[in-house]
């Protein structure tokens, strides 16, 4: 066997066990570099005279070509293994589920979703929305809602007050919504139709009351504003709230000392199997307090009765929620349980809305 022999096998199996394209490329310096085995062999050719040049050129020659052509051929499978493993390595199933961007995966709470569906179908019939502080004044909170000073229903609101000042005047934390009606009537002109969403307090506590809860106020004072639209708002209300066609309604004749007269009202449901069911059945639950909007109040306000009249309701919203979402216990609403929160909480990007649907 000649020494080109040696070196074109030699050269072949180094090219055959070069595991990737650098290894490769280190081979091929090796043979075809400036300096590379086959390069020096090529220039010996110069020196030679005519006649070995024309047998020995030709040797030279063909074992260049056949190393240049079989790195050429290696590199062409290396380059084509490469690509696979890459794809084998980069492959996604397309088949997977989306995984939440961040801003999708909080939850909205349901006394924050409520308060959302009841604006929403509220501004549908042209109310705004209208706010107070939580930390109200005894005159605000009772005595210019015709609460009479030292009256029965100041203590039956089970009354959180504050330290008195020094004139010894005590603040309370509002124990309902209602004290911004007069706010509001202080503060605008008839007509009025609000809604007042907020926090209210009492010293209460069980299964279905917690010191800290919700109400939402409802007030409209116009020149004509009479118990048959209350009749309509609210049963309007009720349909769109529950998401039903029709919807039960019972007003029952009672007491409060800023509406007169009052009503409270009880809907229609069925309570099978403990689950309460609305737009059916042969139950009733009470669900709000009514009425129209007193003499005294219009007063207190600056407004002439015999000039203005309007109603007013009130009704709980941790109840409200309690019901629509068959949630039985009011405490873990206020506990901040992220667990409980994942499990009844709401889409954040499901805006409640009467064309998009209340509850996605
Ligand atoms: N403020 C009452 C309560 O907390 C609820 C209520 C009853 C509000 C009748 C009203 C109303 O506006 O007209 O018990």
């Amino acid at each position: 066997m000649t020494d080109l022999d040696t070196l074109e096998r030699s050269l072949l199996e180094q090219i055959g066990q070069a595991s990737d394209e650098a290894a490769l490329e280190t081979v091929r310096v090796s043979a075809l570099g400036k300096k590379g085995a086959v390069s020096e062999l090529l220039k010996t050719l110069g020196a030679m005279t005519p006649e070995e040049r024309k047998e020995r050129g030709p040797l030279i020659n063909g074992l260049r070509d056949r190393v240049a052509a079989t790195l050429g051929s290696r590199r062409e499978a290396l380059q084509a293994a490469a690509l696979d493993a890459r794809l084998a390595s980069e492959r996604i199933d397309v088949t997977l589920p989306l995984r939440e961007a961040p801003e999708a995966r909080g939850r909205i709470h349901p006394i924050s979703q409520v308060i959302d569906e009841i604006t929403a179908i509220f501004a549908d019939m042209g109310f705004s929305v209208a706010e107070g502080p939580d930390v109200e004044t005894d005159e605000l909170n009772f005595t210019a809602l015709n609460f009479p000073e030292g009256h029965p229903a100041r203590e039956m609101h089970d009354t959180f007050f504050l330290a008195p000042d020094h004139l010894g005047r005590r603040k309370v934390l509002r124990t309902h919504t209602s004290p911004v009606q007069i706010r509001t009537m202080r503060a605008v002109e008839p007509p009025i139709r609000v809604i007042i969403p907020g926090r209210t307090y009492r010293h209460d506590s069980d299964q279905t009351h917690t010191p800290m809860f919700h109400q939402v106020e409802g007030l409209v004072i116009d020149r004509q504003a009479n118990i048959a639209n209350l009749k309509w708002v609210l049963e309007t209300f009720a349909r769109a709230f529950f998401e039903v066609e029709s919807v039960g309604m019972r007003f029952r004749p009672s007491f409060f000392p800023f509406t007169e007269p009052s009503a409270e009202v009880d809907i229609q449901c069925s309570r099978k199997g403990g689950e309460i069911r609305f737009g059916e059945g042969t139950d009733w639950l009470e669900v709000l307090g009514c009425g129209m909007v007193h003499p005294n109040v219009l007063k207190n306000c600056g407004l002439d009765p015999d000039q203005f009249q309007g109603f007013a309701f009130g009704m709980g919203i941790d109840r409200l929620a309690m019901l629509k979402y068959g949630m039985p216990d009011l405490r873990p609403f206020f506990e901040a349980d992220v667990r409980w929160l994942e499990h009844y909480g709401f889409r954040p990007l499901d805006v409640p809305s009467l064309v998009g649907g209340l509850t996605a």
